[in-house]
């Protein structure tokens, strides 16, 4: 097998927070997993691409897998219900009742594979991924996306305060059932790999997380978890950790907050009220998953993304099923800016609002970032890309741009005519 390929049709991409490479009949080029270049003509292309042969996707958008930054793989089972909540009661009425069923393997294992299947059939090529407090059916979910070519960092949650009695661990079970889920899967796999996953600080004790710390600074392991994200839970985080001047300072003192350690913190709706926090966020190179379609099902609120990209702190985005409804990351492309159309409304008349090139880099580039070389197509990037055919949805006279616009809005529900992770087809 010849480990050249070039693939020939519409391609973006972008460079950065401004500028979308857009090359129409453009050439792809590709060695093994990685990318060598993006060409205009033949012409352009290096000597030892002469002879290999041209994979014509022409008229069809040849653009860099999308990026899940935050998704809980559990509540895909009960998406698009119980959107009339708010965060807190929806935890209890929704997501902690169905996250117990994983406690029985044969259910995971059903659940899972449908979760697996519809991520594989998105536009996404890699996501953060939580589990739920069950080591063995988080070990089956690792093993689904493995198959499925996916790459992912996978997290059996922690929680062991603050729960229902049928979703909660002892702490020092949480902490055994962790290191043993760590062991045996932390060389078991090429494409997935376990991530520190405790829920949120008010279902995890300090005990808990100060162990957590102390296993991501020994066996360099990275961390997910939530921050800011609803009023309510910021107010139970001050009276659960009055000495924090802020919900970040709950993590950071325990070794659970970037620096070393990748970490990943979805929604920080209201961290720019904290400049504590947000000094955390940026100096300890933190990513922050953006979820605009939960941050409205669940009334968290309006979250100030422009701002976080102007401070230069990496923000991709999440769909953070089941606060959000679906899979998606198209969808959460649109939403973000209407999120941030609101936040210039009723938050910060003095704010922009998120453009077309921005919201594809967070999708893209940015999220990107945290799996390394991956989310462009510029000398020696990971190989993600996904092909779609936008036939139906395309008309005479639209630019490049125009047509991701309207895939963007439309989502790509039926247009993924193929998917490449890391080199491989899937
Ligand atoms: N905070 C703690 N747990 C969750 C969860 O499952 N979903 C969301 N959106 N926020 C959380
Ligand atoms: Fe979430």
């Amino acid at each position: 097998m010849n480990k050249k390929r070039i693939l020939k049709g519409d391609i973006l991409f972008s460079k950065n927070k401004e500028e979308l490479v857009q090359i129409k009949d453009g050439y792809l080029l590709v060695d093994g997993e990685s990318i060598v270049t993006v060409c205009k003509t033949k012409e352009e292309m290096p000597k030892d691409f002469e002879d290999i042969l041209v994979e014509d996707y022409s008229e069809q958008l040849i653009i860099p897998g999308l990026i899940d930054l935050h998704v809980h793989a559990p509540q895909y089972t009960f998406r698009a219900l119980g959107m009339d909540m708010e965060l807190l009661p929806w935890l209890n009425r929704y997501a902690f009742p169905e996250e117990k069923n994983y406690k029985d393997t044969e259910y995971a294992k059903k659940s899972y594979q449908v979760f697996v299947e519809d991520l594989k059939n998105s536009a996404t090529t890699r996501a953060g991924i939580f589990g739920t407090i069950h080591r063995e059916s988080t070990e089956i979910l690792m093993d689904l996306i493995e198959k499925s070519g996916l790459y992912a960092y996978v997290g059996k949650v922690n929680m062991d305060r603050n729960s229902p009695d049928y979703l909660i661990e002892e702490t020092k079970e949480s902490i055994e059932e962790t290191k043993r889920w760590i062991q045996e899967s932390k060389e078991k796999y090429k494409r997935v790999l376990p991530m520190l996953t405790p829920r949120f600080v008010p279902s995890c004790t300090a005990e808990l997380m100060k162990e957590l710390g102390q296993i991501s600074k020994e066996q360099k392991l990275p961390v997910q978890s939530h921050l800011s994200e609803n009023k309510g839970e910021i107010a139970w985080v001050k009276e659960l950790h009055p000495e924090t001047s802020c919900y970040a300072e709950a993590y950071d003192e325990f070794g659970l907050f970037g620096n070393e350690q990748n970490t990943i913190m979805a929604h920080c709706v209201y961290s720019a009220l904290s400049e504590r926090e947000m000094e955390l966020l940026k100096q300890q190179k933190v990513w922050i998953a953006h979820c605009p379609e939960s941050n409205m099902n669940l009334t968290s609120g309006l979250a100030p993304v422009k701002k976080f990209l102007k401070e230069g702190i990496c923000v991709g985005l999440g769909s953070d099923v089941a606060g959000g409804t679906k899979l998606s990351i198209f969808s959460a492309m649109a939403d973000a800016i209407r999120v941030s159309k609101l936040y210039k409304l009723y938050v910060d008349e003095e704010e922009d609002i998120l453009t077309i090139p921005e919201v594809f880099y967070m999708a893209t580039l940015l999220g990107g970032s945290f799996f390394g070389k991956v989310g462009t197509f510029e000398n020696g990037y990971d190989f993600d890309a996904v092909i779609l055919d936008d036939s139906k949805i395309n008309q005479k006279g639209l630019t490049l741009f125009e047509r991701l616009e309207r895939v963007i809005y439309y989502g790509e529900q039926g247009m993924v005519v193929k998917k490449f992770v890391k080199g491989v087809e899937i």
